[in-house]
């Protein structure tokens, strides 16, 4: 799949953007702070209606226009993807309105394909795209959260079953930690607590089981490319599921073993299903105490280990980043496996951090990709090669002109 067309408004620091995009590699270029990684956000929000970076959603609006006296600013990003079948329009809104003195104001997004409305969940799957950021190498140093949230993005791209699955989960989940905490009031029924955990244990097994097949796909291919492509066969690399559903006081060697097994075909959901609500019934009165549900998908992680070692305390900085690289380059690949097109690839910055033998690596990824867009601050890094057969895009300022060298703007 590719995107044609890209239009922005007060998203960021762009006012107003129109682009045309072609298939193949897109180079935007430009010193910093001019809208480079901005614009890679954009296509990714539209792909995942989630921002890598803000905190809050309304961030993203531009701040001249959020500062203006207008009672509604209105962001709007849409883009015109071209999948094999067929062509769509994505459109997301973002909304702000101020009702009389409140300068606040409140906030909400809309999301529109073919310009019907939608709800946001169902823009999902329609562009699909693997970013890659220099700050990715957190998945591996960072906190369980992030790497779940990794997870749960990618998989929510191509499977909307899982993600309506998680958001129905986290919804009960929610519903139940309030009853918890009644309880412990003395406020809340005990008899009621049931009906919660059975509809955790439910959409709870299903998240378990998916993720599970999730990375054994995903660390076959990051092993294959990482012994392969990236390290000649000197290194091995394996992604680790680590589900917690043992409570506070896990042992490790427990929670690993429980990844294998849930990893294993014979896994079925009916066995994950006992097995969690065994689990959760053993939680329960620590539960209660603490006014919290402490086992479940919700609280699962993941990890790198290098030829059997914890990535995250024995790896150099290089080989963390040619960890994240081979995961990188197999989540594009195992994206295409899955739904039988190539994602859009969006590397911010990337290229720079990389040694020649792995930078080539990337760069071949790159030119087979059906569409890429990549940024730089300098074009010097990128060979001729691969310049000649980019669209080079300089931005200034959220503004996107053409590069002398690759003819004139069309607009
Ligand atoms: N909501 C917003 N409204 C207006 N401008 C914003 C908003 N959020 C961020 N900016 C500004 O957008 C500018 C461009 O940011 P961006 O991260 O895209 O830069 P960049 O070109 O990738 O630079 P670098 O090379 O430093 O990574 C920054 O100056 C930032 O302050
Ligand atoms: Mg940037």
């Amino acid at each position: 799949m590719y995107i044609s067309h890209l239009s922005l408004t007060n998203f960021r620091n762009y006012g107003r953007l129109e682009l045309e995009l072609s298939p193949g590699a897109t180079l935007l270029y430009g010193q910093n702070a001019q809208g480079k990684t901005n614009l890679l956000e954009a296509v990714y929000y539209l792909a995942t209606t989630r921002s890598p970076h803000a905190e809050y959603d309304n961030q993203l609006l531009n701040w001249d226009a959020g500062q203006s006296e207008e009672l509604v600013v209105v962001g709007r990003l849409v883009a015109q993807v071209q999948t094999a079948a067929e062509m769509k329009r994505l459109e997301m809104r973002l909304i702000l309105e101020r009702n009389g003195r409140a300068r606040q104001g409140s906030f909400r997004r809309e999301a529109l394909v073919d310009r019907r409305k939608m709800r946001l969940m169902d823009l999902l799957g329609h562009l699909r795209v693997v970013l890659f950021l220099p700050e990715d190498v957190q998945l591996i140093t960072g906190s369980p959260g992030e790497r779940r949230r990794y997870m749960d993005i990618t998989l929510c791209q191509i499977d909307a079953a899982y993600c309506r699955a998680l958001s129905q989960y986290n919804k009960v989940l929610e519903q139940r930690n309030a009853l918890l905490r009644q309880i412990a009031e003395g406020s809340g029924s005990l008899d009621v607590l049931p009906v919660f955990t059975d509809k955790l244990v439910n959409l709870g097994s299903q998240i378990l089981r998916r993720r599970a097949l999730f990375l054994a796909e995903l660390a076959r291919e990051t092993q294959r490319v990482h012994y392969e492509l990236l390290t000649n066969g000197r290194e091995t690399i394996r992604l680790q599921y680590v589900p917690r559903l043992a409570g506070n006081g896990t042992v490790e060697e427990e929670s690993v073993a429980l990844g294998e097994w849930l990893q294993a075909a014979e896994a079925s959901l009916a066995t994950i299903k006992t097995r969690l609500a065994e689990a959760v019934r053993q939680a329960q009165p620590a539960d209660i105490a603490r006014g919290a549900t402490s086992v479940g998908p919700h609280r699962d992680d993941w990890r790198f280990l290098l030829n059997g070692r914890a990535l995250s305390s024995y790896g150099s900085r290089g080989q963390q980043r040619t960890a994240i690289l081979a995961l990188k380059m197999a989540e594009i690949s195992w994206m295409t496996a899955v739904t039988g097109e190539q994602p859009i690839l969006l590397l911010d910055e990337v290229v720079a951090e990389l040694d020649a033998q792995r930078r080539a690596a990337l760069l071949q990824t790159v030119q087979s990709a059906q569409q890429a867009i990549l940024t730089a601050t300098d074009p010097a890094m990128f060979t001729a090669e691969f310049l000649a057969n980019a669209v080079s895009l300089k931005v200034e300022n959220g503004r996107i002109s053409y590069a002398e060298s690759t003819g004139s703007p069309d607009q």
